[in-house]
């Protein structure tokens, strides 16, 4: 898996050779050869705010100003090493309707849940949560000082899928699909879905999203194919990035999310060293009824929710 992993594949000057070459054709084939980029059609930066017992986070993803980036619910970036900010963490809590992603950059966190599942996520690992009906759990630091640092992206589920059983991938750091980039200076970690031939672990899942991390060192310019329609995003951890066609890219910096237009390929360029998180999936388009920990389609299947939880019966059936 790891051999299979780190294998060197068409990523940064790849690509850009290889859409050198399409170029090539393009005088007498201009309507195959024409690669589009994404255009960054909005810069955010995430705002502060706490969640669980207390932990500081930013949220970037389900604040006002971007309620949601359908299919994407809600993204928090949690970065710190005082042990204050994230200590209490997140005790006991439910969930229905859609899936949550933790990603560890650094640090361990302890996941438990009513139905007697436990695992620790650690640093450069993730966890891959499909709530589905529903459960009630805690995710809790397994440490009491350093660093900190990882995010949660919640990714909705289609109606048809909202009530199905919960289903858990709990991935060590070694499971995530690694590559060098093509320059050799700078890696990407696929979590879910295909980055320039490269698969993540996660099983396929009804939103075909793709999550993957990437650090990179140096200016030379990173490229991922997407589908066109999907929604995508990129959000800079740390350093900054131009985003965008060349000579057309947007400056995004450290703490903001860019979001993107639509496109065939997103294009980065680091400025400095930095890194990125990456994220497309395929919008579902059904209205979405989002109260707290519950994402659904109606407000009655809220109220349901609610009604579930306290009567104890949120993960049975
Ligand atoms: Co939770």
């Amino acid at each position: 898996m790891i051999v299979l992993a780190r294998r060197r594949f068409l990523l940064g000057t790849g690509l850009w050779a290889a859409s050198t070459a399409l170029g090539c054709r393009s005088a007498s084939a201009p309507a195959i050869t024409s690669v589009t980029r994404r255009s960054v059609s909005r810069v955010l930066a995430g705002m502060p705010t706490k969640d669980g017992a207390g932990v500081q986070l930013s949220r970037v993803i389900g604040q006002p100003a971007l309620r949601n980036l359908d299919p994407f619910i809600m993204l928090d970036r949690f970065h710190s090493d005082e042990p204050g900010a994230y200590i209490r963490g997140f005790p006991d809590h439910p969930h229905r309707g859609f899936e949550t992603v933790t990603v560890m950059l650094d640090g361990n966190m302890r996941h438990k849940d009513s139905r007697g599942n436990s695992g620790l996520i650690t640093g450069g690992g993730s966890q891959w949560m499909t709530a589905g009906r529903g459960i009630v759990h805690s995710e809790m630091p397994e440490q009491d000082r350093g660093l900190m640092s990882g995010y949660q992206l919640w990714v909705n589920l289609p109606a048809k899928e909202k009530m199905c059983p919960q289903f858990y991938q709990d991935l060590a750091p070694s499971a995530i699909a690694e590559s060098v980039l093509a320059t050799g200076a700078g890696r990407v970690r696929v979590i879910s879905g295909d980055v320039n031939g490269l698969t993540g672990p996660v099983r396929t899942r009804p939103t075909q999203p793709v999550v993957a991390t990437a650090f990179l060192e140096d200016d030379r310019p990173f490229e991922v194919e997407t589908p066109t329609e999907h929604a995508a995003f990129v959000f800079v951890g740390s350093g900054e990035v131009d985003i965008g066609a060349e000579n057309a890219e947007t400056i995004v910096s450290t703490g903001s999310i860019a979001v993107l237009g639509p496109g065939e390929r997103i294009r980065m360029r680091a400025r400095m060293r930095s890194d990125v998180l990456i994220a497309a999936g395929k919008p579902l388009r059904e209205p979405i009824a989002q109260r707290g920990p519950f994402v659904m389609n109606t407000e009655a299947e809220i109220a349901k929710a609610w009604e579930d939880y306290r009567a104890g019966v949120l993960d049975k059936g």
